[in-house]
């Protein structure tokens, strides 16, 4: 009898087969979603192709994806191969907000290397993100209603965006709005990807609210990670140009400054550490509100996997 690499992971033990085989399929998932993005965007307009493969070359968390393929399986989806191409459309979104946010935010690196915008400049770089989100149509063309929920999302993130410039132009850069803003600019994405995995699987109505609920709120606390990394964190960790937020208007410290002067307050608050500490409860509070919502899944590995992607977006260095 011939004995395969998984069958013989069977014979030395069932946990171990479990475990390992549900990871591969993860793993597998992932690397077929790599592909898929350095495929999709080839063109033979070569600026447009090198800009667009130097940034998904370039690496990245891949959160999302991640999210929207372990919702799928964490509901009951049996074939992951199905989640591919949404996946892979997900993270196109991110990337072409990413190129788009560098020209607004003046980013000069992004996952490690010159952002696009430093290398192609601002009209290429433009250009270059516009061909990543149109290429979501071509990757969504055969998912119907899942087309409606990533453009929610799509909508949610140039509003929020749009909303956060205009909040710094006006100084009203209030806690309230900066909630609004980082529900929209990053929150929804989460929230859409965790969906349309649920989506997909066929999940039952009330496992699919608590896989957008999850969602939303580890967004949420993502970005105010992000957002206390901006002003922690290093360039060489984080892999992208550093203390942009504070110094450009925006982000939790700037929402918690109080009047007067707004750099110099969040400089004392910083000193005194209490801006940066409401920040590592408020999103330490969203993930464990976002794991008390998957309750209402059945035990899985790939539920674990959900619980540890939670905590590692208030875990993470960079
Ligand atoms: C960066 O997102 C933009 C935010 C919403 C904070 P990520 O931190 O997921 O970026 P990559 O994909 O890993 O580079
Ligand atoms: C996140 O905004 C980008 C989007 C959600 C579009 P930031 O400006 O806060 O993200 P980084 O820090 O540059 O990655
Ligand atoms: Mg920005
Ligand atoms: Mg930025």
């Amino acid at each position: 009898m011939i004995v395969d690499a998984q069958e013989r992971r069977v014979l030395n033990g069932h946990t171990t087969l479990k475990t390992r085989t549900n990871k591969e399929r993860l793993e597998t998932v992932l690397h077929a979603i790599e592909t898929r993005m350095h495929d999709v965007v080839d063109s033979d307009v070569d600026v447009l192709r090198d800009a667009s493969r130097h940034i998904i070359g370039a690496g990245g968390k891949r959160i999302r994806p991640r999210l929207l393929v372990l919702a799928y399986m964490a509901t009951g989806g049996s074939d992951a191969d199905v989640t591919v191409d949404p996946a892979a459309a997900v993270e196109l979104v991110h990337t072409a907000s990413v190129v788009h946010d560098d020209i607004n935010d003046h980013g000069i690196l992004r996952r490690g290397r010159p952002s696009v915008n430093k290398l192609w400049g601002r009209t290429f770089a433009l250009l270059a993100g516009d061909f990543l989100f149109t290429k979501v149509y071509e990757l969504m063309a055969p998912f119907g209603d899942m087309n409606v929920v990533l453009s929610e999302a799509t909508v949610a993130l140039v509003e929020g965006e749009t909303m956060q410039a205009a909040a710094v132009k006006d100084s009203n850069f209030t806690r309230e709005v900066y909630t609004e803003i980082i529900a929209r600019k990053t929150a929804a994405l989460f929230r859409s990807a965790a969906e349309i995995g649920a989506r997909m699987a066929d999940a039952a109505t009330a496992q699919i609210e608590a896989l957008r609920g999850f969602g939303f709120n580890i967004g949420l606390a993502f970005q105010i990670v992000d957002d206390i990394l901006d002003i922690v964190g290093d360039e060489a960790s984080l892999g992208k140009t550093a203390h942009l937020d504070v110094q450009q208007g925006r982000g939790f410290a700037v929402a918690h400054g109080e009047g007067g002067d707004v750099m110099d307050s969040i400089k004392r608050r910083m000193l005194e550490g209490d801006t940066l500490e409401a920040a590592r409860v408020q999103a330490r509070m969203l993930v464990e509100h976002a794991v008390a919502m998957l309750d209402v899944l059945p035990d899985s590995d790939a539920k674990n996997e959900l619980i540890a992607l939670a905590y590692s977006t208030i875990e993470r260095t960079a």
